[in-house]
């Protein structure tokens, strides 16, 4: 996204930012609860919004010799259906950022994965973005996400996530709907609304792994390639809550770049690197 970038974008590096209460949607999810104490180590407060008492327990135990406070909100998004539903959630929150880390999981059917992945997500977009007192949205997305070939992936790599989208289409169209949609808000509140501080930042993975974070990636403008652990992508996702200057989409992959590194570089990069490259910005934009 080409917006100007002001004056406090580069000098928040150097502000050390005072603690922050996050709305955490999704929390059960595996990466999420990488996430989250990475969130209490810098004395920020979760509020975990899971779906079943029976999550509640692995959850508060994250919160174990923290410095910051987590709680959990218990609600299945599957009711969560219109701005209003999700104005009910921002309001018991009370966030400065909110994280979205949830998704109908793989197995769901269709009518479970348009209600999350699309009409709760929606909803839970509008309600945050027009929340003048939240400054960040973070959402994790896919790198799949996106309609058109980007230049930087081979005919191959474009085929293959075209391949990969058709297995998991529901998915695919209800993720993408609701991820244009953030994006468009999310440009309207800071080129119309004047809002130049507020970030709407969407982080895409590819393929996915678990085990022990490496440390290193690929991000920005990635390839589809190696898959990238979920640790590795929940220490990404802290680093770019952590600072002022980023936001747009960041794709990311298993890759050789120091983590510290990788971000500094996509927050810094003038040029802006944005994944959303390629894409028909003027249809995106205009969304509502
Ligand atoms: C986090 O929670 C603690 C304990 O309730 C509270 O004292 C503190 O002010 C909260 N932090 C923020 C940023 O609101």
């Amino acid at each position: 996204m080409s917006y100007s970038f002001p004056i406090h974008r580069v000098l928040g590096i150097f502000i050390k930012m005072a603690p922050k209460n996050i709305l955490l949607i999704g929390g059960h999810g595996r990466t999420a609860q990488l996430l989250t104490p990475l969130l209490l180590a810098r004395s920020w407060n979760v509020t975990s919004l899971i779906r079943t008492e029976a999550q509640r327990d692995a959850i508060l135990q994250l919160g174990k010799g923290q410095p910051g406070k987590i709680d959990v909100l218990i609600i299945d998004l599957e009711t969560v259906k219109t701005e209003d539903d999700a104005r009910v959630i921002i309001d018991r929150a009370r966030p400065d950022y909110v994280v979205w880390a949830a998704g109908a999981s793989g197995k769901s059917d269709p009518k479970t994965i348009y209600a999350v992945d699309r009409d709760a997500a929606k909803s839970l977009f509008r309600a945050s973005v027009s929340t003048p007192t939240i400054t960040k949205i973070l959402s994790i997305s896919h790198l799949g996400s996106r309609k058109a070939h980007p230049s930087w992936w081979s005919e191959e790599e474009w085929k293959y996530i075209q391949y990969a989208n058709s297995l998991h289409y529901d998915t695919y169209l209800a993720k993408s709907e609701a991820d244009e949609l953030f994006t468009a808000l999310a440009r309207r509140r800071v080129v119309e609304g004047g809002d130049e501080a507020f970030q709407g930042i969407l982080l895409r993975p590819g393929r996915l792994a678990d085990g022990e974070a490496e440390g290193k990636v690929d991000l920005g403008q990635c390839r589809p390639g190696r898959p990238v652990t979920r640790a590795d992508v929940a220490m990404v996702a802290n680093e770019l809550l952590a600072r002022e200057d980023t936001w747009g989409w960041a794709d990311i992959a298993g890759g050789d770049e120091g983590i510290g590194h990788a971000v500094e570089r996509v927050g810094t990069s003038r040029p802006r690197v944005d994944a959303i490259e390629g894409e028909d910005l003027d249809r995106i934009y205009s969304l509502k």
